[in-house]
């Protein structure tokens, strides 16, 4: 069995920051959410993985590389621009051959890993198995309609849904998906949808078994959506400091200090994770807040927040809910007028009291 990981596309939803980095290498509790997708691959044992690459290839493989790193061996396969799941499936033909393969979504996050759907898909060998998790809001997803437990229907992010069943973006296939993948045509969003293609199968009467997902779920294509994965994944690490943390200062709760990190007179209530190299000066750092490496936080508050690598906060009162992209900077000035001065990229967002 193989697996393929599809890490392209645009991530216009997280913009600005995929305007320069890719969206599958944001840090959730800093680590990249493509690595957890890694991990899950390489404990299920699959040791083959196409990765599936546009835009932001450099930037991929310079954070995978060749994948030893999870006992992996990665080939990369890239995409000439994002034309849909289904499209990247049709351009991993090469790689796949006649071979059983799990696909991963390189922006979604599974607490529980892929153990029991590769599992089951061993044991019941259908043509596909796709993964279910019930949702509050399904129109932002491929939806799925059951009777009998059974999957009659798929339609993607449909306007009106006919249930509250979202396909989640790990799925199984035998050979049979690149008939579909060819025979299908292009939605109106002009992608080759997945969903399309498993739609063809349950047409041909191929074997389509719906696995409903046990643990958490996240698609981390929105802000929100990183936030909480960020909170899920802090809220079951353990505490560990590898850091230097002065005597004025206090951690409380599920705290990890990272190598080099410095916490210095300063309040850090878990689950937070400092990172690397990071600098916290006489500030508090809530629950649920990722600082990334090469960071520094001075005379300032935060929390539920993620603030990626070489930026610095320097005397703001209080952040909570945000995410800070890599070398920004975010301060408080004694210069007058005592107006916002603000520089901020393209479709950027900034809420203020
Ligand atoms: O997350 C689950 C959802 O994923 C499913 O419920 C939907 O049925 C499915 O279409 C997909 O929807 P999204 O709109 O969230 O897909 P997105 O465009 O965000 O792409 C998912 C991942 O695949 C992301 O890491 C980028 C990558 N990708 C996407 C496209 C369209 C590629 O590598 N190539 C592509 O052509």
């Amino acid at each position: 069995m193989k697996a393929l990981v599809l890490s392209g596309g645009k991530g216009t939803r997280l913009r600005p920051i995929t305007h320069t980095s890719a969206k599958q290498l944001v840090p959730i509790a800093n680590k990249p959410i493509l690595f957890y997708g890694l991990e899950a691959i390489a404990q299920a044992g699959i040791k083959e993985v196409g990765i599936v690459v546009g835009e932001t290839q450099a930037e991929i493989r310079a954070a995978v590389g060749k994948g030893e790193k999870w006992g992996l061996k990665v080939t990369y396969i890239p995409q000439s621009a994002p034309l849909g799941l289904a499209h990247a499936v049709k351009i991993s033909e090469p790689f796949l051959k006649k071979d059983e393969f799990v696909m991963y979504l390189g922006d979604n996050l599974l607490r529980d890993g892929i153990d029991t759907l590769v599992d089951e898909f061993k044991k019941k060998k259908p043509n596909s198995l796709i993964l279910l998790a019930k949702v509050p809001n399904p129109e932002q997803f491929g939806v799925a309609e059951l009777s009998n437990g059974q999957i009659r229907h798929l339609e993607e992010k449909p306007k009106n849904p006919k249930s509250d069943m979202a396909v989640v973006g790990v799925y199984m296939f035998d050979s049979n998906i690149f008939k579909a993948v060819k025979s299908i045509k292009p939605s109106a969003r002009g992608e080759l949808e997945i969903t399309h293609a498993i739609q063809y199968l349950i047409d041909k009467k191929l074997t389509v078994l719906p696995h409903t997902v046990a643990g958490w779920w996240k698609d981390t294509g929105r802000l929100e959506d990183l936030l909480e994965a960020n909170r899920l994944v802090l809220g079951s690490m353990k505490t560990r400091n590898q850091g230097t943390v002065d005597s004025a200062s206090k951690l409380e709760g599920i705290v990890i200090v990272e190598k080099g990190a410095r916490v210095v007179n300063s309040t850090v209530r878990g689950p937070a994770i400092i990172g690397e190299k990071a600098q916290v000066i006489n500030s508090y750092v809530g629950p649920y807040t990722a600082i990334y490496h090469d960071t520094r936080l001075e005379n300032s508050e935060i929390d539920n927040s993620i603030v990626l690598e070489n930026s610095v906060v320097e005397s703001v009162k209080r952040i909570e809910g945000s995410l800070i992209g890599q070398n920004a900077v975010v301060k408080q000035t004694p210069v007058k007028p005592s107006a916002y001065r603000i520089m901020i990229g393209d479709s950027s967002r900034v809420e203020i009291p």
